[in-house]
């Protein structure tokens, strides 16, 4: 196999699954990567750093303060050389280190400095997996954009059964492939709104609607990923910006209309996953509505329709709109697509189980402007939002 000019940087933790790491060490050799190996001190106890050096034909690093790696690795020059990081087996004490901030041993540190992609397989007992701390860790690590393999199912070392193995090498190869070939979106500037919009009735009370903003952040955090600028115009949501996104924060539609409106300019790309509250009400008290003896009537007016307005001026940029649907899905969501001259517009049924609101998967179907139509199943809002550009890149290039 050719040499790749990608340098992979493979981070050992300690446990049994170290093993498979030599294996992967050798399958991404193989497929022509340049490999740095970094071991901890539990990875020693497992399989000797002999083993990684012969296999990858560099030698190992382990220590921050050792003066000779020091000198001719240093863990800055380590840091910046990677194209990707990848911890193979991640134990439980090394993903809450990274989610804790320290930085106490050369792998965390050097972790701590990278600005390559990180890949995390976490590799342990089902238990361990299973408690909370530790998902909570992951979760974390997740939200600001490292990327989590799942550990598979099966027989455990520890002579449990259940999810903990780490994934076989071919597995966490592939992924590796794939989080290195992801740079498609190199160039485009994607503005992106998510999140629902709030419109003040009075101080205390607000018009919403149950958008948690999750499928407007995937889509941040896969544009990125894939080397593409983008600016987030979010409303109030619960989540973190992805790591390398600019978030503009707005709570009504009138601020996003605004904010957006600012942006669009200097975008190559548009993708409206807001939703937008249609109306806000026509004043806002200044003081906090007492409670009546009767019924009370709240006289709204409609918001701007940002997305639309977008599509009568769109200057070659590309836009993508979403139609959130309770019945008639793709007849909605082709009006919409037409009205709002929009590229490509997401459609999903929110009343379907596994496609509501605030969960972490979508089911979705694809229309186009040239009439193709691509019907998705279950899947995760991450991987969703990676499909959305793989229709994106082939509408551009005329796939
Ligand atoms: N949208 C927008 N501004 C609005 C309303 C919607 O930019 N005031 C965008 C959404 O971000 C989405 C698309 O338009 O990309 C469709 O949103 P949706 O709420 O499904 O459609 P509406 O046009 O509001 O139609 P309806 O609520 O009648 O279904």
């Amino acid at each position: 196999m050719a040499a790749t000019d990608k340098t992979i940087v493979i981070g050992v933790t300690g446990g049994i699954a170290c093993y498979k790491a030599v294996e992967l060490v050798r399958l991404l050799v193989k497929a022509g990567h340049r490999v740095q190996v970094i071991m901890t001190r539990g990875a020693m106890e497992f399989v000797t750093p002999l083993t990684f050096q012969t296999l990858s034909g560099h030698p190992v690093a382990s220590e921050t303060f050792n003066l000779t790696q020091e000198s001719e690795i240093g863990h800055i020059n380590l840091a910046d050389s990677a194209d990707l990081f990848v911890i193979a087996p991640a134990t439980a004490n090394i993903i809450g280190k990274i989610a804790g901030g320290i930085a106490d041993d050369l792998l965390t540190t050097v972790l701590m400095a990278t600005q390559a992609p990180v890949l995390i397989a976490p590799a342990m007992n089902i238990h361990m997996y299973d408690n909370p701390i530790l998902q909570e860790n992951l979760r974390k690590l997740h939200r600001v954009g490292y990327h989590i393999l799942e550990p598979a199912e099966g027989f455990l070392a520890c002579g449990y059964e259940g999810k903990g193995r780490l994934p076989d090498p071919e597995v966490i190869a592939a992924e590796v492939d794939r989080l290195l070939r992801k740079n498609d979106l190199t160039g485009e500037r994607f503005l992106i709104t998510a999140g629902p919009t709030r419109e003040a009735i009075d101080p205390v009370r607000y018009i919403s609607n149950r958008s948690s903003g999750k499928m407007g952040y995937a889509l941040a955090r896969a544009a990125a990923r894939r080397g593409a600028d983008v600016v987030l115009v979010s409303g109030p949501t619960a989540l973190a910006c992805p790591a390398g996104v600019r978030l503009v924060s707005v709570t009504t539609a009138v601020e996003m209309h605004d904010a957006v409106n600012k942006e669009f300019g200097a975008a190559t790309a548009v993708v409206a996953a807001a939703a937008v509250a249609d109306y806000r009400p026509v004043a806002t008290a200044e003081q906090k509505i007492k409670r009546g003896k009767g019924p009370m009537e709240l006289r709204l007016e409609p918001n701007p329709d940002i997305v639309k307005a977008l599509g009568e001026h769109k200057n070659g940029k590309l836009l993508i709109g979403f139609a959130a649907e309770t019945q008639d899905l793709t007849a909605n969501a082709a009006k919409k697509l037409r009205e709002k001259n929009l590229d490509m517009i997401v459609a999903n049924n929110v009343a379907e189980a596994g496609s509501g609101f605030d969960g972490d998967t979508n089911i979705a179907t694809i229309l186009d402007r040239n009439g193709g139509t691509q019907a998705l199943p279950l899947m995760s809002k991450d991987d969703l939002a990676d499909r959305i550009y793989d229709h994106f890149l082939a509408l551009k290039s005329g796939r």
